[in-house]
């Protein structure tokens, strides 16, 4: 079985500082990346941004700044926002470096060389918003300027020279390949729009631009430069050091086992870009999963609607894993979330502060009072303990299967029932009644023990810090957490010395 895993986020666009929409994606591939990582896998994780085009440089414009300067400056929030997220990634990407010019221009001379890229004209709208070439159906005229349908931004008239990718080629073997892979496109719902985008007919995809300078030369042309979606997707190439196909993290990672992206941009993902790499003679990657939008009111959350939330204004009011919990948990993993400070407290209320903060204090505090803060010895366990133990064996199963098809939400679920059932064992089992039976008293601390390390090994792709806390209580370093043993019931040692907990989550007092 092959045990690596490279999983990346979109990379974004410096035109403006990340916003909730950008930490959503990147906290979801994070989950899956710790998820994969406890699961024994070799996780490569990659985000970065995106930094040539037409949008970018119209931005370093606006700001009357150099245009790499202009991405030193905003890569560098996003980069920093990967480290308040506490992402795993292994590394991050810009599209002015080097390395990545070298591989998108390499990519670039093999479709030339095989004849997929010919010269000619494009003439139709462009949207620079989204770096998008719509067609007439496309659009629609709305408060007296044309504007893309699906994202509502405005398209303006292009007419240039252009190469241009022999996409209508691909039509067919698409089709054929999305029927040999069918789990390539994800959702659902989204795999059928794709595929039906794709029957109703593809025509060639202009792929080069000549008006503007911002991007990686084409190598034969010095006048063009390459579409920044040709120039941008490759990156997931060129972070694997393609093109050395002997390189190690290239042998090992590609293809990419799953590239997490939001719906606006799947048809890049789904459609140009396994038709680039399948004309290359390039394995596709083995997913692409579109998730929904983070939402303000109705509309999508962007820069460009000037509704965005400020995920570091969150964090510093309640917290990183809070947020993490929440996005994770609230929105529906597939559609559109909504996020308001009140349902964020209120989850942080019922969920963490409640449901997980105090199994973990109670159960501790009641183990520092009688077992001497240490692993009590346990009788054999009765049927209630066997009961809320097996759960976690009886599915481990299906807690693969939704690490595997991005079930998030029957993952997270699954993890809530079973916080609820511990502290309802814990309460029913009334282990401050047993002191006469100091033996079924010990063996309730046990099993409430074993509980609490389940349900932590679980949780801690959803909020690594807060878990590791919990974790450390037990002598579970990070590097050391297995996702195997929480189908162990008696992984604990009689006489193990438990570290104290501080408070994990404070409730949030509502003063109305
Ligand atoms: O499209 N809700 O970059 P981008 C959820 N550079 N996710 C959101 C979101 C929202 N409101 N807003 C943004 C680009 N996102 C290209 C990508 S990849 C080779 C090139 C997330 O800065 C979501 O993942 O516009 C979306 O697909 C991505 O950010 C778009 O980021
Ligand atoms: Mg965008």
């Amino acid at each position: 079985m092959n045990k690596n895993y490279y999983i990346t986020t979109p990379i974004y666009y410096p035109s403006a500082k990340p916003h909730m929409g950008h930490a959503y994606s990147s906290i979801i591939a994070d989950f899956f990346a710790r998820l994969k990582k406890i699961q024994g896998f070799n996780v490569y994780f990659l985000t970065g941004t995106d930094e040539h085009g037409q949008k970018i440089q119209r931005a370093a414009e606006e700001k009357k700044m150099d245009p790499l300067l202009f991405c030193d400056e905003i890569s560098k929030t996003f980069r920093d926002l990967s480290d308040t997220l506490n992402l795993s990634n292994n590394d991050f990407i810009r599209t002015t470096e080097p390395r990545h010019a070298k591989s998108v221009q390499n990519l670039w001379n093999i479709l030339e060389k095989k004849g997929e890229i010919y010269l000619s004209k494009y003439s139709g709208w462009y949207s620079v918003s989204d770096e998008a070439f719509y067609s007439e159906s496309e659009i629609e005229d709305s408060d007296g300027a044309k504007k893309a349908i699906t994202s509502g931004s405005k398209v303006e008239w292009v007419e240039e020279e252009s190469y241009f990718f022999r996409l209508s080629n691909w039509q067919d073997k698409l089709i054929e390949f999305y029927d040999k892979n069918p789990d390539f496109i994800l959702p659902e719902t989204r795999k059928n729009e794709v595929i039906s985008f794709v029957k109703s007919g593809l025509k060639d995809l202009s792929v080069s631009r000549k008006s503007f300078n911002w991007g990686i030369k084409v190598p034969s042309n010095k006048d063009h430069v390459i579409y920044v979606w040709l120039d941008a997707l490759t990156n997931y190439l060129s972070a694997l050091n393609y093109p050395n196909e002997s390189d190690n993290l290239y042998k090992s990672f590609w293809p990419a086992d799953l590239h997490l992206i939001g719906k606006d941009i799947l048809r890049f993902h789904a459609i140009y870009w396994p038709a680039f790499l399948l004309a290359a003679d390039i394995n596709p990657p083995k997913r692409v999963f579109g998730h929904g939008w983070i939402l303000s009111g109705d509309e999508k959350m962007s820069k460009s609607k000037g509704n965005i939330l400020d995920p570091l204004e969150i964090i510093d009011t309640y917290g990183l894993d809070p947020l993490r919990y929440y996005l994770i948990k609230e929105v529906s993993f597939g559609n559109d979330g909504n996020i308001s400070q009140e349902k964020l407290e209120s989850c942080i209320n019922s969920d963490l502060a409640n449901n997980y903060g105090n199994l973990c204090q109670r159960v501790l505090a009641f183990c520092d009072k009688n077992s001497n803060f240490e692993v009590p010895e346990k009788n054999t366990f009765n049927e209630d303990d066997k009961l809320i133990l097996d759960q976690y064996s009886k599915h481990y199963e299906n807690l693969i299967k939704y690490s595997n098809n991005q079930d998030v939400n029957l993952y997270i679920n699954f993890i809530v029932d079973q916080l609820f059932a511990a502290n309802k064992y814990f309460n029913d089992q009334e282990p401050w009644k047993k002191k006469n039976d100091k033996l079924r008293m010990n063996t309730i601390i046990y099993v409430s023990l074993e509980l609490i390390r389940k349900v932590t090994i679980l949780l801690y792709p959803v909020i690594p810090s807060s878990s590791l806390k919990v974790l450390e209580v037990f002598g579970i370093k990070e590097d050391k957490i297995d996702f195997e043993t929480i189908r162990n019931n008696t992984y604990l040692s009689k006489g193990l010395k438990l570290g104290k907990l501080d408070i994990l989550f404070r409730k949030i007092e509502k003063n109305d």
